[in-house]
């Protein structure tokens, strides 16, 4: 098979990422995040790979819900805060989605509203995000609406952390009592908080459902699990190949407005992987990439089809050899912090001509 640019995914680094989820939150379900396309990762394919290990999906948009759904016809899935109406609450209601209420309007809509089907909701309180999420009047007010309605099966109390990857943890624990002690006054219903970063940091706030996004896909946020222990993988891998290899002489520069110029004879390989692919334009000189496995860095700024990397230290690169912008032995979030970027961003950035390879488990 003939290939220049592409990805590919790794279901056994996948299913190791989520048993390790399972590992740090032993007495929580899980709720795996598949919201952008499963952080990039293709949705439906993570859904496939993880159907057995956690107990639920969550995504951000109704698209996504309802072409997951398609996928996944006996799946828990929950549509996170997003705008509804009351044709799309019945959408929803007519695909078993599990909906969060981010607000007293849609709340009093939701009761205003004849479903065909009944629907779980999860509340969404805002605990400190000052994102999405009620203050905790409208939380108890429209707890107390909807758990009067016969279309509601079921209630859940949610809230989302603004700062669980950080050292000071007295905001992630006044969020956890704000949500905590509101709900307990209100009965006794399921509880979720925890992101990754929470999952792995904060083991008090795992309550009843944990949230994993970012760790399911080989990224501690925290970066504190062990790296000896090998906790997460990453699933995806970024390549390209070698299209060109030249010397250049000292004082030549390369790329648009050669803003890397060689301080002694160079040898530069260009590579094909651009930001028309998903790799960042706000790449710096000296961000890591992997070619042949080996390490080297990026020389000259990233055009739309090509980037240039400086392999003047290694012997015999030539066209058509691999390189590696992200993944196994390079992480996203390695190179994240040479573009003022974060894994999250790289991994959703992937551009449509970009072919995809699923590795079998
Ligand atoms: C509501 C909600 N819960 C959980 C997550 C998962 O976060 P992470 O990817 O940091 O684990 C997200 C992601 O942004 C989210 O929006």
């Amino acid at each position: 098979m003939h290939k220049t640019t592409w990805v590919e995914f790794n279901s056994k680094a996948l299913r190791h990422n989520a048993n390790t989820v399972r590992r740090c939150a032993p007495h929580a379900a899980i709720l795996a995040m598949v919201k952008a396309n499963g952080y990039g990762h293709g949705a439906e394919w993570v859904a496939e790979q993880l159907h057995d290990i956690v107990d639920g999906f969550a995504v951000a948009r109704p698209s996504e819900a309802f072409r997951l759904r398609k996928a996944r016809p006996n799946d828990r899935i929950l549509l996170l805060g997003t705008e509804l109406n009351s044709v799309l609450l019945n959408d929803c209601a007519a695909h078993q989605l599990d909906i969060v209420i981010h607000d007293i309007d849609t709340a009093r809509l939701l009761a205003n509203t004849p479903l065909s089907k009944a629907v779980t909701v999860w509340l969404k309180m805002n605990t400190g995000m000052n994102r999405l999420g009620m203050s905790a009047t409208d939380f108890a007010d429209a707890h107390r609406l909807l758990s009067a309605q016969r279309h509601i099966t079921a209630i859940h109390h949610m809230s989302h952390f603004s700062d669980a990857e950080t050292e000071d943890t007295s905001i992630t624990q006044a969020q956890y009592q704000a949500l905590t002690s509101l709900s307990s006054t209100l009965g006794e219903v399921p509880l979720s908080m925890a992101n990754s970063a929470a999952i792995i940091a904060h083991p008090t706030t795992h309550l009843d459902w944990v949230r994993p996004g970012i760790m399911l896909y080989g990224d501690d946020p925290t970066c504190t699990l062990a790296p000896e222990d090998q906790p997460l993988q990453a699933v995806m891998s970024f390549k390209a190949k070698v299209l060109a290899v030249r010397d250049v002489e000292p004082g030549e520069g390369v790329g648009y407005n050669r803003r890397w110029k060689a301080a002694h004879k160079a040898r530069i390989a260009t590579i094909a992987a651009g930001y028309a692919d998903g790799y960042p334009r706000q790449a710096v000189d000296g961000t890591p990439v992997l070619i042949n496995d080996q390490r080297a860095t990026l020389a000259g700024r990233v055009s739309m089809d090509l980037l240039t990397v400086d392999v003047s230290h290694l012997a015999d690169i030539k066209a058509g050899d691999i390189a590696t912008l992200w993944g196994d032995a390079l992480s996203a979030a390695e190179v994240g912090r040479h573009c003022n970027t974060i894994s999250y961003e790289l991994f959703t950035r992937i551009t449509q001509r970009v072919e995809r390879f699923y590795l079998p488990s």
